[in-house]
């Protein structure tokens, strides 16, 4: 049993013997009703039991209280009383407070116990008999791309952060289901397309024939669009460029329309983007349960907004276009629908938001998107409220802050934004080289895996180690640190781990659950350690409840600092005593075990050698 359980169990028990006592006839003290703190300092215990609210009952201080539980509860350990079980702990009275000491061997052996038994599943709340977030329905989506360009830094923040969340989600027994909004349709892809014809169709051009990752090519084609009418020495001719303009609206109006030769280059290039960014997906381990397109989804929005229209919760101007008026929320006047017919981003949303619930009836909406869109989503839930979908207010915009790179690094070929596989290739360049460096190549197995994994590490833990709602300067240098405060420490350290692992089983030495052995992990570094493993469950239901990752990450960074020391300190293999070699190396697979179903939990690989 939980030994912070078996505390509350015994003291309910001590107050009700003070009852009898006393000879109060009320209603006896229920286990639940006591409250378990952590007092403020480690000298004064670890757990502390307040008694203000058993005053009145008993007629009695607190302090008295306190006084008479502790020659109570001494009797009953020196009559035998508790023999169900071993006493917890040291029981002491301080002040209004009956504080507890509890008894490190038993911690760590219940620890201990429970990360070997439970291995890849410790952690995991799904384990406990009430997962706190059992039977919840969770919905999130995340990553949404449009389909003229490629992903980028912005995106990697967002699918590290999507995915990071729905694993923990998962974990505290809530029921994920992960999507995506692909915006396949509108003004941006038709600028892709008009370029395309321009520039390429004569030629019959490809991703394939020209030798391009086909999410890319889309994307050059969409530069290619945004040059037109400049000159080679900067000047704009915006007689040109308003013309482009035209050409791409009117484009849109007729695919809309249907127009055949249009759609079908839509479809092409479409796909060439669509499966350009599955790649990165596949690249970055992050999955989707569903993925919905807006050219599905946006004739449901039309339809709904022009039965709002009916219902009068909007309005027409004279040009014929409809509007949402935003006054009860402060906000000014919003259009739904153009005055050509052709729908807008919002439009969409709204399909794709009634598409979802008819699908998957969830409990919970989260949308990771960037703050800029916070106006979006504002508008975007009031409408649906205004509509009267009831499980309107169970939509959230999980907003998160922008990422840049330190100025002057990798300037992607718009100048702007950074191009999301050019930057893991740089990433996996630089760790490729620092391994020929230090000539481990031969020594790593795969160097090519292992290097694109340590990019990896590097790249979700940095950005998922600030709090979500922050803006930040991702520093590429400075993610791949092996001594600081980076994915690849954790990598490191969980690979020198398992180095020690290998060690032991060459020469015999095997690890143990016995409560004597572990016993023997009495030092303060190992008592700290221990303790910090403990507190994985805690710390994910935590990150869950927030759907913030950042203090994953610290933690985890905390138990391979601490590993590092016990380490230091404590010799494992080469302890005199077999017995106590024995228990440290238990504690060291428990380690492992904690930092390999966290770092999971961060989309950080776990290496065994590198
Ligand atoms: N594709 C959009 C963009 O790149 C983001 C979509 C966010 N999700 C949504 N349901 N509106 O700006």
């Amino acid at each position: 049993m939980d030994l912070r359980k078996q505390c509350a169990i015994i003291v309910a028990y001590a107050l009700n013997e003070l009852l009898e006592t006393k000879k109060l006839q009320v209603e006896k003290i229920k286990t639940e009703n006591i409250t378990l703190e952590n007092p403020p300092s480690a000298e004064m215990g670890d757990i502390g039991i307040p008694l203000f609210s058993f005053a009145k009952t008993l007629h009695m201080a607190p302090p008295m209280i306190a006084k008479e539980l502790e020659k109570i509860i001494l009797e009953n350990s020196c009559d035998g009383k508790y023999s169900d079980y071993q006493m917890p702990g040291d029981f002491f009275a301080v002040g209004p407070y009956l504080n507890i000491r509890l008894n490190k061997g038993l911690v760590a052996s219940g620890i201990i116990e429970k990360i070997e038994n439970q291995g890849v599943n410790y952690g995991s709340l799904n384990n406990e008999e009430v997962a706190p977030m059992k039977g919840r329905r969770v919905m999130i989506e995340f990553s949404s791309p449009n389909t003229n360009k490629p992903l980028h830094l912005g995106h990697l923040r967002n699918d590290a952060l999507g995915e990071s969340v729905s694993r923990m989600l998962r974990k505290c027994g809530a029921e994920v289901f992960k999507v995506n909004i692909i915006n396949d349709r509108g003004v941006h892809i038709c600028k892709s397309m008009l370029a395309y014809k321009k520039f390429h169709e004569e030629k019959g051009d490809t991703p394939e024939s020209l030798g391009i990752k086909s999410d890319r090519f889309v994307g050059d084609c969409y530069v290619e669009f945004n040059n037109i009418g400049r000159k080679a020495d900067g000047t704009i001719i915006e007689a040109e460029k308003k013309a482009a303009e035209e050409e791409a609206q009117n484009m849109l109006i007729e695919w809309e329309k249907g127009n055949e030769e249009i759609r079908c280059l839509w479809k092409r290039m479409n796909k060439w983007a669509i499966d350009g960014v599955k790649k990165t997906y596949e690249r970055t381990g992050i999955s989707f349960d569903k993925l919905y397109y807006e050219s599905e989804t946006y004739l449901v929005g039309k339809e709904i907004i022009l039965q709002g229209l009916k219902d009068s919760h909007f309005y027409k101007e004279e040009d014929g276009s409809v509007w949402v008026d935003l006054a009860e929320i402060n906000l000014d006047k919003k259009v739904l629908l153009r005055k050509d017919g052709t729908a807008l981003y919002m439009t969409q949303d709204i399909g794709t938001a009634v598409s979802r619930h008819n699908d998957w009836n969830f409990n919970n909406l989260v949308y990771v998107v960037g703050s800029e869109q916070i106006y979006h989503f504002k508008v975007l839930f009031y409408i649906l409220k205004k509509l009267g979908y009831e499980w309107a207010n169970k939509l959230f915009h999980l907003s998160y802050g922008m990422v840049n790179l330190p100025e002057g690094r990798m300037k992607s070929r718009e100048g702007t934004v950074v191009d999301a596989d050019d930057l893991i290739d740089n990433l996996r360049d630089d760790v490729l080289a620092e391994i020929a460096e230090k000539g481990r190549q031969d020594a790593v197995g795969d160097v090519n895996e292992v290097a694109e994994k340590i990019a990896l590490g590097a790249l979700h833990y940095y950005l998922l180690q600030v709090s979500p709602t922050k803006d930040m300067i991702f520093n590429p240098k400075e993610s791949l640190s092996f001594n600081g405060n980076t994915g690849p420490y954790l990598q490191y350290m969980g690979a020198r781990i398992c180095s020690i692992l290998r060690k032991a089983k060459e020469i015999g030495l095997d690890c143990t659950t016995d409560k004597n052995t572990l016993a023997l992990l009495s030092s303060e570094e190992e008592w700290a350690l221990i303790k910090l493993l403990g507190e994985l469950p805690s710390v994910l239901e935590k990150a869950a409840d927030s759907l913030d990752p950042s203090s994953v990450a610290v933690y985890l960074y905390e138990v391979a600092k601490q590993f590092s020391k016990f380490y230091h300190e404590c010799p494992i293999i080469s302890a005199e005593d077999k017995k106590l070699a024995t228990a440290r190396l238990t504690l060291a697979r428990c380690t492992r075990t904690v930092l390999q179903n966290g770092m999971e939990m961060i989309l950080v690989p776990f290496l065994e050698t590198m």
